[in-house]
Order: structure tokens, then C-alpha cells, then sequence
């Protein structure tokens, strides 16, 4: 990571903001993108040229599992974690929608 990344990730969760920044680790890869408010965190992860793990984009197989490791999304809705996932911090990014301005997730860890 180099100083101009690292300079991206000071905004705060004080102002809601259109984007969200994401640092998401793939592959033992760590990429930051941000994601527009709009779309669903997988669309904005496909969007940044990142080829995420993902099958239905309905929250019904869990090909797109990750681990939340920082910051709050919602999911619109969830027909395979379990409170127990849940509770670890696993989420679908096919289904996520933002609540924070900044998140970190990791697919290489959960
Ligand atoms: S791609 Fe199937 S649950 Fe997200």
C-alpha cells in the first residue's frame, strides 16, 4: 500500500456520504475502491475490475461470502447465514447495503 491509498481511508463516518470507501482483501491482494450508494457492494467490487466469488446476486448460495471486518452494512436480505455467521461478521455482498462511509472486508479470512 502506498501513501496516496492510505491518504483515501482518513474520511470519517461523522457525514453520510455518497460513497463508500472499501478495503477489501482478495487473493492476499488488498484493493480499495469506493462504492456508490446505489449498487450493491458486489456490483461496486465487479464495477472496480475485481473478480469476486459470486453465482446467483440474490443472497441464495453464498458464493460471495466475505467477513466484515470493519464498519456496519445491511443486508436486504439473507436466506443462508445463520445468527452464528452473522455474529462472526460474515456478510453477502451481493445483498449488502451501506450503513458506515467506510468498510474493510476480507474474502480470504472467515
Ligand atoms: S452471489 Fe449468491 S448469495 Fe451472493
Amino acid at each position: 500500500m502506498n501513501l496516496d491509498e492510505e491518504s483515501k481511508t482518513t474520511e470519517t463516518d461523522a457525514e453520510p456520504s455518497d460513497c463508500v470507501l472499501v478495503s477489501l482483501t482478495l487473493n492476499e491482494t488488498i484493493s480499495k475502491i469506493r462504492w456508490d450508494r446505489k449498487i450493491s457492494l458486489l456490483d461496486a467490487i465487479l464495477d472496480a475490475g475485481i473478480a469476486a466469488p459470486h453465482s446467483c446476486c440474490r443472497g441464495n448460495c453464498g458464493t460471495c461470502v466475505c467477513k466484515l471486518e470493519k464498519g456496519e452494512v445491511r443486508l436486504r436480505r439473507n436466506f443462508i447465514l445463520s445468527e452464528a455467521h452473522l455474529q462472526q461478521g460474515l456478510i453477502l455482498t451481493c445483498v449488502a447495503a451501506p450503513v458506515s462511509n467506510t468498510i474493510k472486508i476480507n474474502y480470504d479470512e472467515f
